[in-house]
């Protein structure tokens, strides 16, 4: 007879949407959490590509300490200057920021659909973000299911996605001669991407079009800007159609953890404009290097592979 620490446990796990989404309840993530927990939670993050957990009283160490048991965490952004003291692992989403930086208030950097930082040549594997100040009403985020945008594709556009490669680009909102636009620019991250990209863990294939980074390119390896740009336009339809998304109303303590592997996400900027602040806090693990159907690995172009530490 085996003696093991804590029972296995089944977490209280509650689909939000047809495809893509799920309620985790029942666990207190300020806890040290048993190695079978974690593996559910793992579970059910591949299955249902994105994890809410809701009334969670953790801070910045707390968060990065849940992260850690889930791979290697990384710097906060490969931009980011100025993380939270103590943790550079934390990457504040804050209006205030953005309007010191930009000018106007916006309650998240990108507002369009995109995939974490998928101008790295290895973007990151997972993102955990925890809520701190919102606005009143809005702010939403939505995530939208790539495996289900892939799978429902006609045969011979899945046939054609599988051999194509996208350029994804880091382009910046920042004023043209500020520090952020500096450091975006010198930095430079380009790479190139399979468009259909084969999870090294569950095997699904996911259809990896990120366009927050692939609109700045504009660039399908073999292809004119033209011809690119029509591709482009009818993948990025097709991954972020409405029935493949959720959509998630913040509130206190809720965390939010999903595969950036099979996912994009959306910050919903309806917020902004009526001078509301909404304040969030990110955290991303370190990722592989995508894999096309046939093997091909991404190639970097420009930049520096970005590495847990
Ligand atoms: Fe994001």
């Amino acid at each position: 007879m085996t003696t093991i620490s804590q029972p296995t446990v089944t977490l209280d796990v509650t689909p939000l949407a047809g495809y893509i989404g799920a309620e985790i309840g029942g666990v207190d993530l300020r806890e040290e959490l048993h190695h079978d927990v974690i593996e559910e939670i793992r579970t059910a993050l591949h299955t249902y590509k994105v994890v809410f957990f809701r009334d969670q009283q953790i801070g910045h160490a707390e968060q990065v300490a849940f992260a850690r048991r889930f791979g290697k965490v990384t710097p906060a952004h490969p931009h980011e200057e100025n993380p939270p003291e103590g943790f550079p692992e934390i990457l504040p989403i804050d209006s205030r920021r953005y309007e010191e930086n930009l000018g106007r208030k916006r309650t998240s950097y990108d507002s369009s659909w995109h995939t974490d930082v998928t101008a790295l040549v290895n973007p990151p594997a997972a993102s955990i973000l925890r809520s701190d100040i919102l606005p009143p009403y809005g702010g939403d985020t939505a995530w939208t299911n790539l495996v289900a945008a892939y799978e429902n594709l006609p045969a011979e556009l899945r046939d054609l996605a599988d051999r194509l490669d996208i350029k994804h680009r880091f382009s910046t909102r920042a004023t043209s001669g500020s520090q952020r636009e500096r450091k975006v620019r010198e930095a430079n991250l380009v790479a190139w991407h399979p468009a259909v990209r084969v999870h090294p863990v569950t095997g699904e294939r996911a259809l990896f079009v990120s366009p927050g980074f692939t609109r700045g390119a504009r660039e399908i390896r073999g292809f004119t800007p033209s011809q690119s740009e029509r591709i482009l336009k009818l993948l990025w339809e097709e991954a972020t159609r409405t029935e493949y998304t959720v959509r998630f109303r913040w509130a206190a303590g809720s965390v939010a953890f999903w595969d950036n592997r099979a996912t994009a996400h959306l910050a919903i900027s309806d917020a902004g404009h009526l001078g509301h602040d909404r304040v969030l806090y990110r955290v991303t693990l370190e990722g592989d290097i995508p894999k096309g159907v046939d093997g091909r690995e991404s190639e970097l172009v420009s930049g520096e592979p970005f590495h847990g530490i």
